[in-house]
């Protein structure tokens, strides 16, 4: 028997999260077919840097079908992304779309698979910030209230999705993908070209991401940022691989500390290898938490709030709160070398991927 579903991807870390799964089909797939799949690519993210390059070195197939979304404001890329995935769904409908994340996308799609009656599953299921400024915590909630099954990365997340009222037998404790993918491709990190420009050495420098809403829209609110991490790091350089949405603000900002060091935002391989070789990493993805725990990397999380308390309570990341002030503390502690040790959370061990996917096969048997 042979089943058809839809992964869907759309902004950068879906696709690396996506991989994972897209192996362990492969690879079933190659042992006797069972899931054909088709990859649909909203367009979300578009160039090389965001979303090229990630198809480039983990070696993902060019996506069945483009939606091509491009930029816009959330509801217009919410809507457009609905329509043309409607489209598709009409042309051939497949018997399982499964999302991923918290981005636009993931919504979108999930929203219109389950209005054209196709059961939704969500890989990241179930985990909250509390913070409903946020558009991803949005874009969770919505999507786990119309989706049928479940991939959760921590017992935390399962426990939402039993508290608001998921069935028990459709929400599964699998890992997280995100992990499968870093361990997987961890030999092939390689430095960066700025690297040699600047003359790194291992650990003498703490890598710095930012791309929320909050904390880059506003030119003063962002500028106080920098400017308090360039402080409180000393001599240590900064380097800042700057996310298309903070560059519209950075790119005019004037004067910015002699040890911040602009890039454009770099391929999976090379910032990576910087972020295993840095001293910490100052960040508000909550992805990037995930992977400096499981590198055993100091992060910095430029937050009030995370969906993902695992990489506090047991690994090496800490809240140091929206406010600029708040981070001397804890620079502090990192230059006195007095940051927490942590550990790797339960099932971030590499086989997410053929969990999920042992879990959809029996889930397609049973439906069909
Ligand atoms: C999105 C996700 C966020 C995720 C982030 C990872 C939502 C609500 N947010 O935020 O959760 O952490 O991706 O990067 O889905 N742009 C480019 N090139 C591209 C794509 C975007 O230059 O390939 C620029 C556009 O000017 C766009 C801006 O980046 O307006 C923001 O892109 P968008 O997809 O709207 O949201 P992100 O901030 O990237």
């Amino acid at each position: 028997m042979k089943y058809f579903i839809d992964i869907i991807v759309g902004a950068r870390p879906n696709f690396i999260k996506a991989v994972a799964v897209i192996k362990a089909l492969d690879s079933i797939n190659r042992k006797s077919f069972q899931i054909d799949y088709r990859l649909v690519h909203t367009g979300q993210h578009y160039d090389n840097s965001m979303s090229g390059s990630f198809f480039d070195q983990l070696k993902i197939r060019k996506p069945d079908f483009n939606l091509e979304v491009g930029s816009g404001t959330q509801a217009s890329q919410t809507g457009e992304i609905m329509v043309k995935y409607e489209n598709l769904l009409t042309s051939r409908a497949p018997q399982m779309c499964m999302v991923f994340g918290d981005v636009t996308s993931t919504m979108a799609c999930a929203i219109t698979a389950k209005k054209c009656l196709i059961p939704v599953s969500h890989v990241e299921a179930g985990i909250r910030s509390g913070d409903m400024s946020m558009p991803e915590e949005i874009n969770r909630i919505v999507t786990d209230s119309v989706s049928d099954y479940f991939f959760t990365t921590s017992e935390y997340a399962t426990n939402n999705l039993l508290n608001s009222g998921a069935e028990k037998e459709k929400v599964f404790f699998v890992g997280n993908t995100m992990i499968d993918t870093l361990l997987d491709n961890q030999r092939k990190f390689v430095p960066p070209k700025l690297w040699i420009d600047y003359n790194l050495s291992a650990k003498e420098f703490i890598v710095l991401t930012l791309h929320r809403p909050s904390n880059v829209d506003q030119e003063s609110t962002l500028k106080k940022k920098i400017f308090a991490i360039a402080a409180g790091v000393k001599n240590l350089k900064v380097i800042f691989p700057v996310h298309p949405r903070t560059a519209k603000i950075v790119n005019s900002l004037k004067d910015l500390p002699r040890n911040i060091i602009l890039s454009e935002p770099l391929p999976y391989f090379e910032f990576n290898y910087l972020v295993n070789n840095s001293k910490a990493v100052v960040t508000d993805s909550g992805g990037i938490t995930e992977e400096t725990t499981v590198m055993g990397v100091p992060c910095v999380t430029l937050r009030d709030s995370t969906e993902r308390p695992e990489t506090v309570s047991v690994g090496t990341n800490e809240l140091v709160g929206s406010k600029s002030s708040s981070l001397k503390k804890y620079l502090d502690l990192l230059l006195n070398g007095n940051w927490k040790h942590g550990s790797i959370p339960e099932l971030w061990d590499g086989k997410t991927g053929s969990r999920i996917v042992t879990h959809l096969t029996q889930i397609l048997r049973q439906r069909n």
